[in-house]
């Protein structure tokens, strides 16, 4: 997505929040240059590793800004900035940052935007990267915020499975573990399925995909359901695969046609043999009880027929849920996913940077989203985003969020997606400020203009709209009710 510079004359900067802020096209720009830095830049020994440096970037600073810990994203963000020959800042204490004083995100991010080129920033609450780049004038990268997404992490899963001669359309890829709480994984299902893969969901007890995740992926990346047969000899915990359309991608956030299904292909993705299997830990600090059940693979498992082709990857650190019995197992790609995180972030940066070099790609197009609907008001009136931690709820960033969700009209009946942490609610009242009415029927009455939406607030329920001093339009169109309700004798 990109935001507006404060001069007009500067192009609007560039960020990447979301996997999906990456058009199809960009992604392959990506891996196009992510391939070149590796070929001009060779270790005499690693086929997947950068061995040398260049100066392409040397005036350039990156800032990279953690508030959560981090081994692998940071350090192969500065390790790519290096080896472009560029610098780096680092904050990746929060207890010595001045975010220990109370500064909220929205004004450390304008600071550092004056010491610094472009920003990767990681944070424990949900669309905290996508509060930043509403500040921000240059471009950020999410390195991961709450539960949320991780979109440079699928990069670098797609490119190791570009790497391993895997075509993306009519994969089958297995994904193992936290399907609730880990970002890495919402990033990468978004992304299997604008490519045209098959995701067969592999979840621990109670951590299946979000709701909203499950139904984007259903309405918005036209995913259907193949509901596996008892007797079909997969594992007990999978019910159903999620298949992509057999045609090319196309992301929609309102209905179109109903895609064919084609049930010979259906039947052949369910007899497939796993191509990739994704395993994650336990994100245990996204979850108040620690002590869950977990699946551990290990060589047993994948000794399994279905598996014995299947690069088996990780975005690590593990921590026991894969067997370090495997590693040297031909089919174990882990530790080269993770060497990947230098060419590709060398080639996210480079391309956002808009670097001169000659041998560069460059991103065509842009990334200005379609037109998106958005609901935008003050965060102390009406509604607010109901997850609890989304960065809208954060006292710290109090006066610096705002109500925003994008209008999604995808199944008939609209839904709001906070703009933050994207997550969506589909009950609430649409009332108006001007007239100081609500009513319940959203399809009918959410305006579909952004100016109409100005005139709108938006609320939970009726006892929210009533405590906030609105009245059921109903009511207000026949007064007899509110006649009634104000004690008129019968
Ligand atoms: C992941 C993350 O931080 O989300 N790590 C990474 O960046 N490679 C995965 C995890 O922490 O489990």
């Amino acid at each position: 997505m990109a935001s507006k510079r404060a001069s007009k004359s500067l192009p609007a900067t560039r960020h990447v929040v979301s996997i999906n802020d990456l058009s199809d096209t960009d992604i392959e720009t990506i891996f196009d240059t992510a391939k070149n830095y590796l070929k001009q830049l060779p270790d005499r020994h690693y086929s997947y590793r950068i061995g040398r440096s260049t100066d392409v970037a040397s005036n350039h600073v990156l800032a990279s800004l953690f508030y959560e810990p981090s081994t692998r994203t940071r350090l192969s963000f500065e390790s790519a900035m290096i080896r472009l020959g560029g610098q780096i800042i680092t904050s990746a204490d929060p207890a010595t940052s001045s975010a220990a004083k109370g500064e909220s995100l929205a004004d450390t991010v304008r600071v550092i935007a004056n010491y610094a080129d472009i920003m990767v920033i990681r944070h424990p609450r949900d669309g905290a990267a996508r509060l930043a780049a509403e500040y921000s004038p240059i471009p950020v990268i999410n390195g991961g915020d709450g539960s949320h997404e991780h979109p440079t992490q699928t990069l670098c899963d797609l490119f190791t499975l570009k790497q391993k001669n895997k075509r993306l359309k009519n994969l089958k890829v297995a994904i193992s573990g936290d399907l609730k709480g880990s970002r890495t994984i919402h990033s990468f299902v978004y992304a299997l399925a604008r490519f045209g893969a098959t995701i067969v969901p592999m979840p621990a007890k109670g951590m299946e995909l979000p709701a909203h995740v499950d139904q984007r992926l259903r309405e918005e990346f036209r995913c259907h359901m193949v509901t596996v047969p008892k007797d079909s000899g997969e594992d007990a915990s999978i019910d159903a695969l999620y298949v992509t359309p057999d045609e090319p991608h196309q992301q929609s956030l309102f209905s179109g046609p109903e895609i064919e299904r084609d049930v010979g292909r259906d039947l052949g993705m369910l007899e497939k043999k796993v191509d990739a299997l994704y395993v994650t830990r336990f994100q245990k600090e996204r979850w108040a009880d620690k002590d869950q059940e977990y699946p551990r693979i290990d060589r047993k498992f994948l000794n399994e027929p279905k598996y014995s082709d299947a690069s088996v990857m990780h975005p690590l650190p593990r921590v026991g849920e894969l067997d370090v019995a495997f590693d040297s197992d031909r089919r174990a790609v882990y530790f080269e996913q993770a060497a990947y995180g230098v060419p590709i972030r060398m080639a996210l940066i480079s391309l956002l940077l808009g670097l001169k070099n000659k041998s560069l790609h460059r991103f065509a197009g842009g990334f200005e989203p379609g037109k998106q609907i958005v609901y935008d008001q003050p965060r102390s009136l009406g509604l607010c985003c109901t997850n609890s931690n989304c960065i809208v709820h954060d006292p710290m960033e109090a006066q610096s969020v705002r109500n925003k969700f994008i209008i999604v009209q995808s199944s008939g009946t609209p839904r709001l997606r906070c703009v933050y942490c994207e997550r969506e609610i589909e009950r609430f009242v649409v009332a108006s400020r001007k007239n100081k009415w609500y009513a319940t029927d959203t399809a009918s009455l959410l305006p579909t203009t952004d100016q109409g939406l100005k005139e709108t607030v938006l609320f939970a329920d009726e006892a929210d709209a009533q405590a906030a001093g609105y009245h059921s339009r109903r009511a207000a169109a026949d007064p007899r009710p509110a006649q009634r309700a104000g004690g008129a004798k019968p």
